[in-house]
């Protein structure tokens, strides 16, 4: 149905896998040189230079139709990079806002969609039981709730061991105690699998919440870059000031911060689709 359903098994020859078990602590699993895309006459990303050092958790930050999940489709290896020097390890899955679990096939068998060998049941179950799912083994996908279905993503994710997370609003869909919830659990996952996380999301205190380091995309390029050494848990001093100097990078109004309501404003791409102008997120609700 969805091509994207399943991970991509491709890789374009013009990205170049590094290693998916980096041997050295500096080697970063993601980089990115004077990386360039244009659509037609319209440049959504340009000149970007981007590492991500192997289980490092970074947040990318920007208005609708920045060019989030451009990139993150990129790294993905979904959309094309020709010709261009970008390196990506092989090992690499995505979650996106949307679940996008095949109906017909009962849960666990989503979770083992191109899994091959003799074992894919356990294997999924065990995936399924990290993510606290290891009950709905045999459910079919429309009995689940949203939260549900995107804990269910997050195992067929995670059991391909990924030494690259992208999660491309992962969240953003679900309701605010689910999305703590699903705080708590994908650091749980992260600590477990030691992977590098890149989450895309407008919600600049999840951001605050979870990553090693921000960055906000505008222009085409990384505007602002905020790396937090603060323990996670200890950050609530931190989050206001944060969240005033993001929004103001970002665009949004001191009304807007008050509210605690990030209104991003429209893009400045004229084709931005009705997705791309979800105008709200409410921010640590
Ligand atoms: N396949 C495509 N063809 C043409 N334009 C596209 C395509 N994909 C994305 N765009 C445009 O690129 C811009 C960035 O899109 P996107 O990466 O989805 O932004 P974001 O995820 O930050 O909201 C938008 O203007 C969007 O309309
Ligand atoms: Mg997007």
């Amino acid at each position: 149905m969805d091509a994207r359903a399943t991970l991509p098994a491709y890789s374009p020859q013009s990205i170049a896998p590094t290693s998916a078990a980096p041997t050295s602590a500096e080697a970063p699993v993601v980089a990115l040189n004077g990386f360039t895309r244009r659509f037609g006459d319209v440049t959504v990303i340009e000149d970007l230079d981007l590492t991500i050092q192997p289980g490092e958790f970074v947040a990318l930050l920007g208005r609708s139709g920045s060019g989030k999940t451009t990139l993150l489709r990129t790294l993905a290896g979904l959309d094309s990079a020709e010709g261009q020097d970008v390196q990506v390890p092989t090992a690499r899955a995505v979650v996106f806002q949307d679940a996008r679990l095949l109906p017909w096939k009962k849960v666990w068998r989503n979770v083992a969609l191109g899994l091959r060998g003799g074992d894919i049941r356990n294997r999924a179950q065990d995936a399924l039981r990290e993510v606290g799912l290891g009950h709905r083994l045999d459910a079919w996908p429309l009995t689940l709730s949203g939260g549900e279905a995107q804990r269910v993503a997050l195992a067929r994710a995670l059991v391909r061991e990924p030494s690259l997370l992208l999660l491309d609003e992962p969240f953003a869909a679900l309701d605010a105690l689910t999305r703590l919830r699903m705080h708590d659990l994908v650091l749980n996952l992260w600590r477990a699998h030691r992977c590098a996380v890149l989450m895309v999301t407008h919600d600049v205190d999840e951001a605050v919440a979870l990553a090693d380091r921000i960055l906000v995309l505008d222009g085409g390029r990384i505007a602002a870059e905020e790396r937090i050494t603060i323990p996670r848990g200890q950050r609530a001093e931190l989050t206001q000031p944060l969240r005033q100097k993001l929004l103001g990078i970002l665009g949004g109004t001191d009304a807007a911060i008050d509210e605690r309501v990030i209104r991003f404003p429209q893009a400045a791409y004229p084709q931005a689709s009705a997705q791309h102008a979800a105008p709200l997120q409410v921010a640590g609700a």
